[in-house]
């Protein structure tokens, strides 16, 4: 009885061969995905937001930083992933709507607000940040852009999706054609 070796059960060598498959494809598919990717001459996502800064940019890039907006926002890497990120707003937002959002929140957005607007909501002080402060701020936001079909585009992808239009076949009731028009059929020019 002492001498015996603890067993595995079959049971147990059936799981633990299945583990094993899936951690040894996991492994394969890796290699494969990064060698792949280490070759490859074209990026394998592309990048489609971008910012262009100017002078009163970089400016307000430093301050967006430094006045806490990142412990809400995410912008160029910077920032929380648990609030609203503002890459690629340049391209949905001009310069002075951004400006006057964050000076006047409420009245600008047309909607009561979280966090933005008068004390005790939270990014109250924003609004009381220095003038200047607030126009390099907006200017730097206004330089995020994005380009057509990133996932921050106010633009979907160009062309048709089958997909998509099966999506919206299946999925968006009757009704709904009536009451919102598809973006898709009235894509503006890409603005820069
Ligand atoms: C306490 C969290 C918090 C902080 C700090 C904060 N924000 Fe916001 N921000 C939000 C939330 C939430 C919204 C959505 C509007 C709302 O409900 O207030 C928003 C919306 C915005 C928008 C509008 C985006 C859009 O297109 O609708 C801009 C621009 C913005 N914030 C910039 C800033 C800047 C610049 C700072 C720093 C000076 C900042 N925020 C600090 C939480 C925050």
């Amino acid at each position: 009885m002492s001498s015996k070796k603890p067993s595995v059960k079959t049971g147990e060598k059936v799981l633990f061969g299945v583990v094993g498959v899936f951690i040894l494809l996991a492994v394969i598919a890796y290699i494969i995905l990064e060698s792949v990717r280490l070759t490859s001459d074209t990026p394998m996502f592309e990048n489609k937001t971008s910012f262009d800064f100017s002078e009163q940019g970089s400016i307000g890039s430093a301050l967006f930083r430094e006045s806490r907006c990142t412990s809400c926002h995410r912008a160029l890497r910077n920032g929380t992933n648990m609030g609203l990120s503002l890459d690629g707003v340049g391209s949905e937002r001009t310069y002075d709507w951004l400006y006057n959002f964050l000076k006047n929140p409420e009245q600008t957005y047309g909607a009561s607000t979280l966090d933005h607007g008068a004390a005790p909501k939270e990014a109250a002080y924003v609004s009381r940040l220095p003038d200047d402060q607030l126009k390099a701020i907006a200017q730097f936001i206004s330089e995020l852009k994005a380009e057509q079909g990133s996932a921050s585009a106010p633009v979907p992808p160009d062309g048709r999706s089958e997909f998509i239009d099966s999506m919206v076949k299946t999925w968006a009731p009757k009704e709904w054609k009536e009451k919102y028009s598809d973006v898709r059929e009235k894509q503006p020019a890409q603005s820069e």
